[in-house]
Parts: structure tokens; C-alpha cells; sequence
């Protein structure tokens, strides 16, 4: 069984090859286009999708050693995700199964990110809590088998990627700006600047709150004194990860005590995050919990984790026809 998988919902285009449930071949091209907007612009990811998804397919065969005429199935990230991105994978993928005359495999793109725990031992048994940190989800992921799984919590408005970015964006950093917040974090006090924690009923997440209090801080500070930022970069940045950090833990644990679950699993692209590393490890220590955290390159996205999903997808015959289209909000 050899599965060719695509991923193009946001601005990262992948191709992975899976041969009976092993990825054998992993390609990742990262849009920096994107960068000196200081966000991902939608027409410009599709684009770079269509400059990239013919290179990126062939260098996936190749690292795997694959002929086109060998594969068994043709996957795709079906969504969620933005439509032109998504339209790209889609009609590659269509094209190349009808082409090959071979079944096509639709994958929802947060199911997958669940998934990519199964790529490398060890794999969390079920049934299991994956909590799903994304630029642009936040979930809390009750998984009782490796097709059915349930949001049992999540972001009412942003993810927490977005907050990191946000945030990092208010203090001057470049896009994407969660991965140097974390960088900043580590020389910083965790504990110098206090942020209104936001309390949401249930397991539900709300990080907008979070951000317009930072907002505000900043501006008042920087009218005292206008080097503010870059006086205390250190400080902010390890307050701002503990307070983000602190949020998403207080949900998992709840979730953990209300399930009884003890396997706790985390993804997404927020998961490569040094203070939620560390901080979940210290809960999971204290709690009892085994911890899951993949590979950081099966963390953030990626096709291996859509071919994973689509292994299992084809051991089922769950396959789709060539009608589908992409949907942009897809659920479980
Ligand atoms: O899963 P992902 O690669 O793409 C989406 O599907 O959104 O996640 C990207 C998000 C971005 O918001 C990025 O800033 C954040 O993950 N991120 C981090 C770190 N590395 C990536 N946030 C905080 N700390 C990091 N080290
Ligand atoms: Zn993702």
C-alpha cells in the first residue's frame, strides 16, 4: 500500500509517501513570501502552491524511491483551511488519481495533526486528550480511535498561534512571531508582568481578551517610556508565554479530571513552544499523565501526518470521489 499525500491549506506546501503506514518520504517548502506582510496573504500562498506542488510531489517520489505508476492511492487536505491553498492540493491530487486510475483519499487537516502521533513510536493509547495548538486552531481533542475522535474544547475566537503572533507583532517582531517570543521567553522573568487570565466556561478557550490587555499595557508603558520594549523584550515575552502557557494548561487538566484520561497528547504547530514543552512535562510528572509530543517536523504542517491519516483512511475503503471540492471550514 503506497499513499502519495498532499498538503496545502496554508502556506507551507508538502508532499509525504507512506508505504504500509511508514512515511518514507517527507517534503516541506515554507512560503517566506508571506513574511513582510506580517501575516499569510491568501491569493499569494495559492499562488506559491501552484509554483511548488509539481517540485515538491517529484522530490517526495524521489527521496522515497517511488515510481507515480506504483502508488496505491492519491490523499489530500480536504480542510480546513484557505480556499485557493486548498483548491491547489485539491485538483493535484484529483487530476493525479484520475490520471493514474487509483482512489483518492480526503483528510480533515486537524484530525491529521492528531494523527502524526502515530508516524513514530511511542503512540499514545486510547483513548487519549490531544490538545491541538495551531496559528489557527486551539482544541482539546477527546480521540477514542484513530477515525473517531471529538472537540471537547476550543477557541470561542483566536488560536493561541495567532495570539503569539499578534502579540509578537505589537511588540515589533516579525512574522511569524511565536517562535521568537519563545526565543526572548527563555532569557526573561516569566513572572515580571501580570495579564488578566480570561475565564471561559467549560473547556473553552478565548485568547482575544488576553491580547487587547497586552495591547493596552504596552501603549501605557511606552507613553511613560517610549524604550519600553525594548528595555524589558526579555520580561514581556517570558510573561506574555507564561500567561498564554498557563491558559492552555488550566483546560487540559480540567478536561484530564472530567475524562479520567490520563494519556495526554499534544500537536500543531505551537506544540515546537519551549515553555508549553516544559510546563506540560512538569504537569504530566505531577498529574500522573503520559505525555505524547511528536517529532517538532510533525508538529507544524506537513504531509506526513495527512498520509497517516489517509493509511488509516484506506485500511477502511473510506475513499472519496473525484466530485469532492475543499471546504474551507471543515469539521470532524
Ligand atoms: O500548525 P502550524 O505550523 O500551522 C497552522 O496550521 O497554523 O502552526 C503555526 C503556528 C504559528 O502561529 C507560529 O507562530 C506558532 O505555530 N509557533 C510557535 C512556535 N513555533 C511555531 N509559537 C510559539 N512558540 C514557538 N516556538
Ligand atoms: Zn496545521
Amino acid at each position: 500500500m503506497i499513499i502519495l499525500a498532499i498538503e496545502s491549506s496554508c502556506d507551507e506546501t508538502s508532499a509525504a509517501i507512506c508505504v504500509n503506514g511508514k512515511i518514507q518520504s517527507n517534503v516541506v517548502a515554507t512560503q517566506l513570501v508571506h513574511e513582510q506582510y506580517g501575516g499569510v496573504v491568501p491569493e499569494l500562498a495559492s499562488r506559491a502552491h501552484q509554483q511548488r506542488i509539481v517540485p515538491v510531489v517529484e522530490q517526495a517520489l524521489a527521496d522515497a524511491k517511488i515510481q507515480k505508476n506504483a502508488l496505491s492511492a492519491v490523499a489530500f487536505t480536504r480542510g480546513p483551511g484557505l480556499l485557493g491553498a486548498l483548491l491547489v492540493g485539491a485538483s493535484f491530487a484529483k487530476a493525479l488519481a484520475l490520471a493514474l486510475d487509483i482512489p483518492l483519499i480526503e483528510v480533515n487537516h486537524m484530525q491529521a495533526h492528531v494523527l502524526a502521533h502515530f508516524i513514530e513510536a511511542p503512540e499514545p493509547k486510547f483513548p487519549f486528550l490531544c490538545l491541538t495548538v495551531s496559528g489557527g486552531h486551539t482544541q482539546i481533542v477527546l480521540v477514542r480511535d484513530h477515525l473517531s475522535m471529538e472537540i471537547i474544547g476550543q477557541t470561542g475566537d483566536d488560536a493561541v498561534g495567532e495570539a503569539f503572533d499578534k502579540t509578537a507583532k505589537l511588540l515589533n517582531l516579525p512574522y511569524p512571531g511565536g517562535p521568537l517570543i519563545d526565543r526572548y521567553a527563555q532569557q526573561g522573568n516569566p513572572l515580571a508582568f501580570k495579564f488578566p487570565l480570561v475565564e471561559m466556561p467549560g473547556l473553552d478557550y478565548s485568547f482575544s481578551g488576553i491580547k487587547t490587555a497586552i495591547l493596552y499595557f504596552l501603549r501605557d508603558q511606552t507613553k511613560l517610556n517610549p524604550a519600553f520594549i525594548d528595555e524589558n523584550l526579555a520580561d514581556i515575552c517570558a510573561s506574555i508565554q507564561y500567561t498564554l502557557v498557563q491558559i492552555l494548561l488550566t483546560k487540559l487538566r480540567r478536561a484530564a479530571r472530567e475524562t479520567g484520561i490520563r494519556e495526554i497528547a499534544l500537536a500543531g504547530g505551537v506544540s515546537a513552544n519551549s515553555g508549553l514543552r516544559k510546563a506540560l512535562t512538569e504537569m504530566g510528572e505531577k498529574q500522573g499523565w503520559n505525555v505524547y509530543i511528536p517529532r517538532f517536523e510533525y508538529c507544524t504542517d506537513n504531509a506526513a501526518m495527512i498520509a497517516m491519516a489517509a493509511h488509516f483512511k484506506y485500511l477502511k475503503g473510506d475513499f472519496t470521489s473525484q466530485e469532492v471540492s475543499p471546504l474551507p471550514r471543515m469539521e470532524f
